[in-house]
């Protein structure tokens, strides 16, 4: 609130004449008017709840127009959301209830409250009929058995038959039972608006409920101006602008303790970020699991058979299930040879890149139904039948038997294949088919491709936080990752569908997670759904309408609990002994377990996350649990998140926002008012996204900036980490991302560089500094940014200096309290035009004492990392 009164303030200012007409005494103002409430047809309904007023009900005057007061968050991201025929109801208290029907198939509608119609509670899609519509739902109350009636009509084979259910409360309704069609009420009304017909319902209001709608729609207006700004337009905004001067004043005295854990990274198989990029193994498709559904139907070449192909199409390849190697793995290739020379070829994920003289470990499940030994090459090839490598291996058995070899490779290539042929005619079943190149990260068996890994650990981050994203949570109950399917022989892992739109192998699992962050010395972060499903999940009934089953709730908890053993557990427990038997006997030290993933804040998940909270705390009082609360800055997730969060005594929660330039430079103060006695903070989720998507000089910049806020902060936002991480180029699902890579080549953002400045220059103390600037308008002060922090490990101390304008800063640094400075410091500038996307900092000496000068080049991001004799203070 306090927020939002500020920004009205500012709004009377700055919008002058417009705001100060708004503001005028109500005495030739109508004190009550017509409000009209209504959805359009636009975008398929998506554009959401809008209102008018009038004071005749002849002419209308739309608010915004078309402003957006509500939102329908049923279904799937896009066109699902889908607000038709709302209607609007007002009880006896003064609450507003807002009915609307979701599409043209299923039996539920949706409902959401508000006390102003401005801030709107999360809501509710209660299912009243199965397999028939819900349309036109209208809602009245009966003051005597103090009740509501929602009626709503099917139509089913060309008729119509009306229905209706009560409530109480909007959380439990009776059946639906059948109703005459002449008892509907059929209060909604045609009003013509800006030349349009349209229909919604009417209400007689206070003049001062519409005001605060149109304060509202102008704030909304006013902030979006200031959140598109962007350096397109810096030309215009600077123009004339002289160098600026600054004095930085870096004050010892004044230092607070903050998070050492501030910059981490968030890992998500998104993108093929994991099969076909971290996770090293080489051949797609290795174990016949892909799935027409795992596209959801979409591609019909999307099947077991994807990326093999029969050598000059010769011979037969087929599926089978019976006896498979692993339940879990059912689908296996039967490979028939009629002649000698034919076989089977692995595409790789866009050919297989090998380099010369590299070793590649390759292996086998095969069975061999005719029990005599049979021989099959294994090469390497590339399109014109050069052959970069080859062995073989013999199948002795009728039995599934693990069979490996190691290949040679004498010639790079990025675009080579794997050829599996016969040295006999007949038939041989094959499956699990693996290849990995012998340097993997650190050297693991099932390990992760080395440049990508190192890339990741170069960043230097504290934690990494896995497997995602909306990949935790999944797209439907059925579809939520499961850390027990993804442990163990990568034979007996249970694959599934990716919500990305592909498949995932579960080879790169938690064990391999839990490797890489002990590899490079960073927490883990395991993120688990908190018993429901995506947000945005289509299958299963829009995902939202159910959670897991109170009945199986409690072995959901238990496998919760069980990674936690498994994690930390000594050798001799059920878990921590899987552990020590997949190669780690020492634990993992886990100390964070996030629980949900910016889910929407219903009942349900309500319910679900209590128990699973109470749990760990009373099992695992060690372990630091971390909330979610929703997908943005604002909004009833988030406010209802935060207020759960609170009233249990969560110790963090998860906060994701994706937002322009403009956002991050005009909020830098998001956490300055964060009350410390609250939760703490993970920002889990965030980049600067510019129109297009690309990253850049100004996206890096943004970054950087609202990075010295986030250290200033660091005493309430533990930690943070830029999403998504990895992409493979040809297959991004999501713009942008910090790496981007392919089968041979890492191509790390501008974005990267500043995760990885922060990341090898973090602090655990901030020390105050004071910005004085020759010209101080808040354009110019908002775009320069200073933090200062202390790391006691090198006891060094740290300064960080943004400039997003299009003119150099001279800076004066004086220090004060700090003595016995090394007179030359490592100073790293990163610098470009605002759409240089292949900028990369350059790093130098810098002569430094307590009283010296720096110049900030336009569009730059400084580190001056300054060493001292000896411990200050
Ligand atoms: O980072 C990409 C996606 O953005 C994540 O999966 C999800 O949590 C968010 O909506």
């Amino acid at each position: 609130m306090k927020r939002t009164s500020i920004l009205l303030s500012l709004l009377v200012l700055l919008l002058g004449q417009t705001a100060l007409s708004l503001a005028t005494p109500m005495s030739n103002q109508p004190d009550s008017v017509y409000l009209f409430s209504y959805s359009t047809t636009k975008n398929s309904n998506t554009n959401g709840l809008h209102f008018a007023w009038s004071i005749d009900q002849k002419s209308w005057n739309p608010i915004g127009p078309e402003f957006r007061f509500l939102f329908c968050d049923y279904g799937r991201w896009g066109a699902e959301k889908r607000m038709i025929t709302p209607f609007l109801f007002q009880n006896q208290d003064g609450t507003w209830h807002c009915i609307w029907s979701l599409n043209e198939k299923d039996g539920a509608f949706a409902h959401a409250e508000s006390k102003d119609l401005v801030y709107w509670k999360p809501q509710s899609y209660p299912i009243v009929m199965t397999n028939k519509n819900c349309l036109e739902p209208e809602v009245s109350y009966n003051a005597a058995d103090q009740q509501y009636k929602i009626s709503w009509f099917s139509v089913a084979g060309g008729t119509s038959q009306a229905y209706y259910t009560t409530t109480k409360d909007f959380k439990n309704y009776i059946p639906a039972k059948e109703m005459p069609l002449t008892d509907r009420l059929n209060l909604r009304k045609k009003v013509v608006i800006s030349g349009n017909t349209e229909t919604g319902t009417v209400h007689k209001v206070s003049w001062e409920l519409v005001e605060e709608l149109i304060k509202t729609q102008q704030l909304a207006v006013y902030k979006n101006q200031l959140w598109a700004e962007n350096a397109k337009t810096d030309s215009v905004r600077f123009a004339g602008l002289q160098p600026i001067d600054a004095t930085i004043t870096i004050d010892n005295s004044k230092s607070k303790k903050i998070s050492d854990l501030l910059v981490g990274v968030f890992f998500e198989d998104i993108n093929y970020a994991a099969d076909g990029g971290l996770y090293a193994e080489l051949l797609q498709n290795r174990d016949f699991e892909y799935a027409l559904s795992d596209k959801e139907g979409k591609d019909k070449s999307w099947n077991s058979q994807k990326v093999w192909h029969l050598k000059d199409g010769k011979g037969s390849f087929t599926i089978d299930t019976v006896s498979p190697v692993h339940p879990n793995n059912p689908h296996y290739a039967i490979l028939k040879t009629d002649e000698v020379g034919s076989g089977l070829i692995n595409e790789g994920f866009d050919g297989i890149a090998v380099k010369s003289g590299e070793k590649y470990n390759f292996s086998i499940f095969a069975r061999n139904p005719n029990q005599k030994n049979k021989k099959l090459v294994i090469r390497l090839t590339g399109k014109n039948g050069e052959v970069y490598g080859e062995t073989s291996v013999v199948v002795h058995s009728p039995k599934w038997e693990k069979i490996e070899a190691v290949l040679t490779v004498s010639q790079s290539a990025t675009d080579a294949q794997l050829e599996i042929i016969p040295q006999a005619t007949g038939t041989v079943a094959l499956d699990v088919i693996s290849l990995f190149p012998q340097k993997t990260f650190k050297d693991h068996k099932n390990g992760l491709r080395t440049d990508l890994a190192q890339t990741i650990a170069d960043i230097h981050p504290r934690f990494i936080r896995f497997p995602g994203g909306c990949v935790t949570h999944g797209d439907g109950l059925e579809n939520i990752y499961r850390w027990k399917n993804t442990i163990g022989p990568i034979e007996s892992r249970k694959p599934q569908r990716n919500l990305w739109g592909y498949h995932q192998t579960t080879g790169l699992g938690y064990f391999e997670y839990f490797q890489f962050c002990d590899d490079i010395g960073a927490e883990p972060l395991p993120v688990i759904a908190a018993g429901v499903p995506c947000q945005n999940s289509a299958t299963g009934g829009a995902g939202q309408q159910g959670g897991v089953p109170m009945c199986d709730m409690g072995s959901y908890i238990q496998d919760i609990l069980d990674l936690i053993e498994w994690a930390n557990g000594d050798v001799k427990t059920k878990w921590g002994k899987l552990r020590a038997e997949a190669g780690h006997p020492k634990p993992f030290n886990l100390k964070y377990v996030g629980i949900g993933n910016e889910d929407l804040i219903t009942d349900i998940f309500e319910e679900r996350f209590t128990m699973i909270f109470n749990a760990v705390k009373e099992k695992h009082p060690e372990i630091t649990v971390i909330g979610t609360v929703g997908p943005s800055f604002e909004g009833p997730d988030y406010v209802e998140g935060w207020k759960i969060a609170t009233k249990l005594g969560v110790p963090m929660v998860d906060e994701h926002y994706y937002q322009s330039p403009g956002w991050f430079i005009h909020n830098q103060d998001y956490y300055d008012k964060y009350d410390r006695s609250k939760p703490k903070v993970y920002l889990g989720e965030y980049a600067s996204h510019l129109p297009g998507r690309p990253t850049n000089i100004e996206t890096a910049l943004s970054d950087a900036l609202y990075l010295t806020a986030l250290e200033r902060n660091g005493d309430v936002v533990s930690m943070a980490s830029y999403a998504p991480l990895l992409a493979k180029e040809g297959h991004t699902q999501w713009n942008p991302d910090l790496i981007y890579f392919s089968n041979a080549e890492v191509k790390p953002t501008v974005d990267y560089f500043v995760q990885k400045l922060y990341g090898q220059n973090s602090g655990d103390s901030y020390i105050t500094s004071n910005v004085k600037l020759s010209d101080n308008k808040e354009s110019i002060r908002k775009r320069i940014a200073v933090s200062v922090v202390r790391d006691s490990k090198s006891n060094d101390l740290i300064v960080k200096m943004v400039n997003i304008l299009p003119i150099a800063v001279n800076t004066k640094l004086k220090l004060e309290g700090i003595d016995a400075i090394m007179p030359s410091a490592i100073r790293t500038v990163l610098t470009g035009t605002p759409d240089d996307n292949k900028a990369r900092p350059v790093t130098g000496n810098i002569a430094v004492s307590n009283n010296f000068s720096c110049s900030l080049p336009a569009y730059s991001f400084t580190v001056i990392r300054i060493k001292q004799e000896r411990a200050t203070r």
